[in-house]
This record gives C-alpha cells, sequence and structure tokens, in this order.
C-alpha cells in the first residue's frame, strides 16, 4: 500500500518515520527511491543501518558469511544477557542466550567501526527473535517455553538491499 503510493507518486525521495522494523523503508528502497529511515529505539537504528544505509553492491558477501561462520562457531559465555533474559526472566533458554552473550561481546571486540557491524548485529537480533519464547510483545515471556526456544540460535546472511549509498540510516529524532 505505501509502496504503490510512493511508485503512484513518482517520488524518488521518502522518509519513514517511525520506521521500527524498517520493513516499509526496505520496500521504499526496492523500488528505488532514497530513504531516510527515523526511529528512537537503538534496535530500529541497527536494522536501519542494515538494509538501508548499506549498499548491497558495497559488501564482500564471501567474507560476511565467513564471520557469521566463526561467530556461529563460539560457545556460550553467560553474561548480561543470560542473567537478565535467562536467569531473571525466561525470555530465552540459558544456552542460546549465553551464545547472544559471546557473539554480542565477538561483534564489538572485533568488528567495532568496520561496516559489517552493523550487519552482523542485525544478524544476532534476528537470530535471537527466531528462538525466543515470547508472545511477540516485548514484556511478555511465556510460562512454558515456546517451541522454538528449544532450537540452536543460528546466525544467517541479512536479504541486503542494493541501493545508492545516499540512502540513509536511523536518526534519532526526538
Ligand atoms: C508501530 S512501530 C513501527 C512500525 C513500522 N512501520 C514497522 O513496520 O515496524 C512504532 C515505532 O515508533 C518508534 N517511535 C516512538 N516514538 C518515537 C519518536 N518520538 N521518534 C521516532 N520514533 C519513535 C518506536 O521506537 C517504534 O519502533
Amino acid at each position: 500500500m505505501l509502496g504503490a503510493l510512493l511508485t503512484g507518486a513518482g517520488a524518488r525521495t521518502a522518509i519513514d518515520l517511525f520506521t521500527g522494523t524498517t520493513r516499509v523503508a526496505q520496500d521504499w528502497k526496492r523500488r528505488g527511491a532514497e530513504v531516510w529511515a527515523v526511529d528512537t529505539a537503538g534496535y530500529s537504528e541497527v536494522l536501519a543501518a542494515c538494509y538501508i544505509a548499506t549498499d548491497a553492491a558495497t559488501i564482500r558477501l564471501d567474507r560476511l558469511h565467513a564471520a557469521l561462520a566463526e561467530l556461529n562457531r563460539l560457545p556460550g559465555r553467560p553474561g548480561y544477557v543470560t542473567e537478565t533474559f535467562a536467569g531473571q526472566a525466561r525470555f530465552f533458554q540459558p544456552h542460546n542466550a549465553a551464545r547472544i552473550d559471546a557473539i554480542r561481546d565477538a561483534i564489538e571486540d572485533g568488528w567495532r567501526d568496520h561496516p559489517f557491524h552493523p550487519l552482523l548485529l542485525a544478524s544476532l537480533l534476528e537470530a535471537a527473535d527466531r528462538v525466543d519464547s515470547t508472545t511477540g510483545v516485548s514484556d511478555a515471556y511465556l510460562k512454558q517455553w515456546a517451541p522454538r526456544s528449544h532450537q540452536r540460535l543460528e546466525l544467517r546472511t541479512p536479504s541486503l538491499l542494493e541501493g545508492p549509498d545516499t540512502s540513509y540510516g536511523a536518526t534519532r529524532w526526538r
């Protein structure tokens, strides 16, 4: 619907306020628009940096695959996520929470200031989302483990979009 509006209006630039998952901004980018994606939430900034600001044509996919494979091999190392989201609450099974901790730390230690940084973080966000034990609302976890929470957390390659490097990531708009 919003994509059809963009195309129908012949717009070449667009701003997605409250972009959240960036799905609207992604659709506009696929349609060839120069897109601004704006949101106050940190998760959204990561997704926008990955899917909106990054031009897939500039990324060496073989190197990205290798980075993700290395992170996927890391053993768990319990930290903040394990204590908070698998100890005080039950959003993740402890084995997956410890792997989120280990991968998160490795991304900061090895990839800070690298173009892969938001791509690896987005991959981790999406991997965590696939094995959580929630109803889909961030503050509600289930009393019984959701079936998907038993699966091993697995990073996948984000489906990057080609687009001009003038597409922008999330800026905080307060
Ligand atoms: C309904 S959700 C996003 C919907 C989005 N189109 C999607 O498909 O994911 C609303 C978003 O608004 C963001 N938000 C709330 N207040 C904001 C503000 N003052 N400035 C920018 N973003 C804000 C939230 O962080 C949240 O991600």
